[in-house]
């Protein structure tokens, strides 16, 4: 009797009020974390959700790709991650990471910095060749402008460097979820929910997406299966 009304109180729970107390909490750890902006890696200033953080760590585990594309360097703490990781493991990994602007002074051996619009098609073709010419897999990461327009366009250019087996994560889809990001909007969502209608190559990777519960990039897990 005790473990029936305990089912059926979890099942209650799960069905009316376990995503509002995910997105509530999520609310108060992005309010009071300072939007994970105040996050460091090694000292570095790195902007991650550390949960999503983790799971980049791990794709990049399996994945261990060749090269790492990164729009959006900023503060530089990202790009620094990735290559320390291949450091840690021993790899051979090289990342490419491009921002408008150039906000660090940070240099490490596997990582070319450029400084440049991710669109432009001088940005798009120095890395393309970086791409072509990787003798691995090829993971893409978008962090750079988040609205829809810009996504957009980085997903017809970036994502096709993607190789099978690899992913294209498409970072802060949060942004059309979370209220307080409204102003953002429209960002990543719906650029990448329009770009897997023409593209079957790719799939949601939702185990990655959802492992934590929270994270700010929904449906961001793009595996190129194809
Ligand atoms: C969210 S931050 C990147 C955070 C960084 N990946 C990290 O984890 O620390 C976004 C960056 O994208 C850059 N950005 C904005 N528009 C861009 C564009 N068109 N091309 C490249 N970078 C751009 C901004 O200057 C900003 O530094």
């Amino acid at each position: 009797m005790y473990m029936r009304l305990r089912s059926l109180v979890i099942s209650l729970y799960n069905a009316l009020f376990a995503r509002a107390v995910e997105k509530l909490f999520f609310h108060q750890l992005v309010t009071k974390t300072n939007n994970f902006g105040r996050s460091k890696w090694l000292g570095k200033p790195i902007w991650q959700n550390t949960f999503d953080l983790w799971i980049a760590q791990e794709t990049i585990h399996d994945v261990k790709p060749s090269l790492i594309i990164e729009c959006g360097t900023n503060r530089g703490g990202s790009a620094y991650f990735y290559a320390q990781l291949f450091d840690l493991m021993g790899a051979e990994g090289k990342v490419v990471s491009v921002d408008i602007e150039k906000l660090h002074d940070l240099s490490h051996p596997r990582v070319t910095y450029l400084v440049g619009s991710s669109v432009s098609d001088e940005i798009a073709g120095k890395i393309r060749k970086m791409a072509e010419e990787a003798d691995g897999p090829v993971l893409v990461i978008l962090d750079s402008d988040h609205s829809e327009a810009h996504v957009a366009r980085e997903l017809e250019i970036y994502a096709p460097m993607t190789t099978v087996g690899s992913y294209c994560l498409v970072q802060d889809g949060i942004i059309d979820e979370l209220f307080m990001f409204r102003k953002g909007r429209p960002g990543p969502l719906p650029a990448l929910e329009k770009y897997l209608t023409n593209h079957p190559e790719f799939e949601i990777d939702h185990d990655r997406c959802n492992r934590f519960l929270i994270t700010h990039h929904p449906k961001g897990w793009l595996k190129r299966v194809q």
